[in-house]
């Protein structure tokens, strides 16, 4: 009998350490959702990084490029603000290489994030949630005093154009190959904007009209930005993740062409949605995500069925003692 060329590759090889499993992640059709809104809805599951969220292609990224560049060796400092979720991937990253690792992160941050950052080895320094990004308190700053105290290496994760080229080598191709270039509308959520900005910069590469939807927080600054070129004064808003005070370097407004705002009630509810209807445990800025696009439809009625692809960034798990929590929502009246 012949054998067929890939019965002797095997379906699950052995992996080479924890990095080696980073990126290359399923999309999945949400079923229950596609059928209730007419649609086809595909969710990149970025949740399934190991570090659990999108922020490990970033993190891996950047730093094997400073490592090509001869600008840092094991043993060095690494040291970035971040919500959390970069913090994880960096430290996890830091510590399979050998580094060390220190993250400013805002006080709403959760629990469960700082925890596995210090678990991960890491130093925590926990700033003010509510001072201006160029307050000397808040994380932004902090971040960057400390690395010339302490000479680290500052990642840099809202500023730094390989945050957008990591996207463009590796989600923007991956999501264009799963889908086998069927894609029509593109909708991501803005952090630093690296993944929308680097996803939507391939597939526009490769099919300029495809549409590229942001969602932005209310509150958060991008979407008076994009809209009005007005830096509004930033409100408070609970979501993590999502949204800035300030306009940063890794967000390329030119490949957007629309910008939906959701607010907290419609992101955690979204979120606690998908967590009944999909079984998907997911963090509230993929409910973000799944609430503008179910509002940007509700302007698209009567148009034939478009393939919208999403990414859902992180894991529910991070967030177990918040939006998951039922008395942390009675608390915050939602
Ligand atoms: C939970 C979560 N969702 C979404 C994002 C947005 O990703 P990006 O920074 O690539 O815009 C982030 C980034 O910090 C995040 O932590």
């Amino acid at each position: 009998m012949l054998t067929h060329p890939s019965a002797t590759v095997p379906k699950h090889p052995l992996r080479e350490g924890v990095l080696s499993l980073i990126g290359n992640t399923p999309l999945v059709r949400l079923r229950r959702l596609s059928d209730r809104l007419g649609h086809n809805i595909q969710a990149k599951l970025e949740f399934l990084n190991p570090s659990g969220s999108v922020k490990d292609r970033m993190a891996l990224y950047i730093i094997e490029a400073a490592e090509r560049s001869g600008w840092i060796k094991p043993g060095d400092l690494l040291i970035d603000n971040s919500s959390g979720n970069t913090a994880i991937s960096v430290a996890m990253v830091a510590t399979v290489k050998g580094y060390r690792s220190l993250f400013t992160v805002p006080d709403k941050t959760s629990q469960e994030k700082i925890d596995l950052i210090k678990a991960l080895g890491a130093e925590v320094v926990v700033c003010p949630t509510d001072v201006p990004h160029d307050d000397p308190r808040s994380y932004y700053e902090s971040a960057r005093r400390l690395a010339r105290e302490r000479g680290g290496y500052l990642i840099d994760q809202y500023h730094n154009p390989l945050n957008i080229e990591s996207h463009f080598a590796t989600t923007g191709p991956e999501i264009w190959e799963q889908t086998d270039g069927k894609i029509d509308v593109f909708v991501a959520g803005i952090g630093t904007g690296g993944t929308l900005s680097g996803v939507a910069r391939f597939l526009k590469s490769k099919k300029p009209d495809i549409r590229v939807i942001a969602i932005d927080p209310v509150g958060s600054v991008f979407h008076n930005l994009f809209k009005f070129n007005e830096l509004q004064d930033p409100g408070r808003y609970l979501v993590e993740g999502l949204g800035s005070d300030t306009p940063c370097g890794a967000l390329d407004m030119t490949v957007i062409e629309e910008i939906v705002q959701v607010d907290d009630r419609e992101s955690f509810a979204s979120a606690r949605q998908l967590v009944i209807e999909e079984g998907m445990i997911t963090g509230g800025s993929s409910g973000s995500a799944i609430a503008g696009i179910e509002r940007w439809l509700k302007r698209e009625a009567g148009n034939p069925a478009l393939n919208i692809v999403t990414v859902l960034p992180d894991s529910g798990m991070r967030y177990v003692s918040k939006f998951l929590s039922n008395d942390w929502m009675a608390k915050i009246g939602l």
